[in-house]
């Protein structure tokens, strides 16, 4: 009979044969649920000889790359690797506000960032290994939508970075690409992962980086990091966090109105909160939080965070809004 436990067993069996007796693995997590599951399987079927990259590009919210640093190298004893590139990032995208700009900075430098860990992994391999295998939190939905079909497939990666210049193959492992969503949630959950990385929200890969409008600096996300840290507190508090899709914060980094607070007149940006309820993310309504959440969630922004004294709320659907503003 079909169990989710079934499942993890059956695939950890399958990538043992795929990886072979000596094989290396790289995995990249995002700090999201679909990459953590298929590592943490991987990481059952071959141990050690699997590297997890995760890229610190910086633009993450408050809290999760020591997350993903305690939470998941606990639950699955997995090799981690953290390549801090925070700084590689920020300069990259100084000076940039277009959105799609934005987009293909941080996933040029991206690349970059991990495919010098990719070097570091090869670099320990036994003699003579030419493949390597790229682990892919691939899911069923995926594979459908981009009409691949059963089998194994290899990318080439291509190196500039320094040590060894030439071309590497992958050969892909996907332990998830027979998965809908809410089964990776299960398996994950019966593999240990806590609750933190199983039932977590969707989060855009380029991180906060396109919840600041305008020009993004360690400032600026320094300030979004708080109030969203704030917002996302307040609805775990409510027990929210089952009821809504996701919740962007977004911070008008260009925008200043007037405001007054104490015995001063304040001079600060505005935050938008943006609650959806959804089921694809294709479309999606506006999220109607209850008023004392949104309360308070505007008083403890306003009052802990010095550069923001508006709060606003979004009530635009989708369509015509997108779930982000970027
Ligand atoms: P939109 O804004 O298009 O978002 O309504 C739909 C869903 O996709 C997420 N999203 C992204 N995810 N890279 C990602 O990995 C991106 O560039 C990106 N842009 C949007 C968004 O958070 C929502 O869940």
């Amino acid at each position: 009979t079909w169990t989710i436990g079934n499942i993890a067993e059956e695939q950890i069996a399958r990538i043992r044969e795929q990886v072979g007796p000596d094989g290396r693995a790289i995995c990249g997590l995002s700090g999201g649920v679909d990459s953590a599951v298929a590592a943490a399987i991987v990481q059952k079927a071959i141990g050690d000889r699997l590297t997890c990259v995760y890229v610190d590009h910086g633009l993450m919210r408050k809290g999760e790359t020591e997350q993903i640093e305690r939470d998941f190298v606990a639950a699955t004893g997995a090799k981690l690797v953290i390549v801090d590139a925070e700084k590689q990032f920020l300069d990259a995208l100084a000076g940039t506000s277009e959105p799609e700009a934005k987009r293909k900075i941080i996933g040029r430098e991206f690349i970059r960032a991990f495919e010098g860990a990719e070097l570091e992994v090869i670099k320990d391999a036994p003699e003579g290994t030419k493949v390597g295998f790229l682990v892919q939190g691939t899911l069923y939905p995926d594979i459908v939508e981009s009409g691949h079909g059963a089998g194994t497939s290899t990318i080439k990666s291509h190196h500039n970075v320094g040590g060894l210049p030439e071309d590497l193959e992958f050969e892909l492992v996907e332990p998830l690409r027979e998965l809908f969503k809410d089964e990776v949630r299960a398996v994950g959950a019966q593999l240990g992962l806590p609750n933190v990385i199983v039932q977590r929200q969707p989060f855009p890969g380029p991180g906060l980086g396109i919840r600041i409008i305008g020009e993004v600096t360690r400032e600026r996300l320094d300030i979004l990091r708080e109030a969203d840290a704030i917002a996302r507190e307040e609805m775990t508090a409510a027990g929210l966090d089952g009821d809504i899709w996701q919740m962007p914060v977004v911070l008008l980094a260009d925008v200043r109105s007037v405001g007054v607070q104490g015995d001063g007149r304040t001079y600060g940006h505005p935050v938008v909160l943006r609650p959806v309820t959804s089921e694809d993310a294709m479309t999606a309504d506006w999220a109607r939080l209850p008023y004392e959440v949104l309360e308070k969630i505007s008083t403890r922004i306003t009052n802990e965070v010095a550069e923001v004294n508006r709060v606003t709320v979004d009530i635009t659907s989708k369509p015509p809004g997108t779930i982000e503003w970027e």
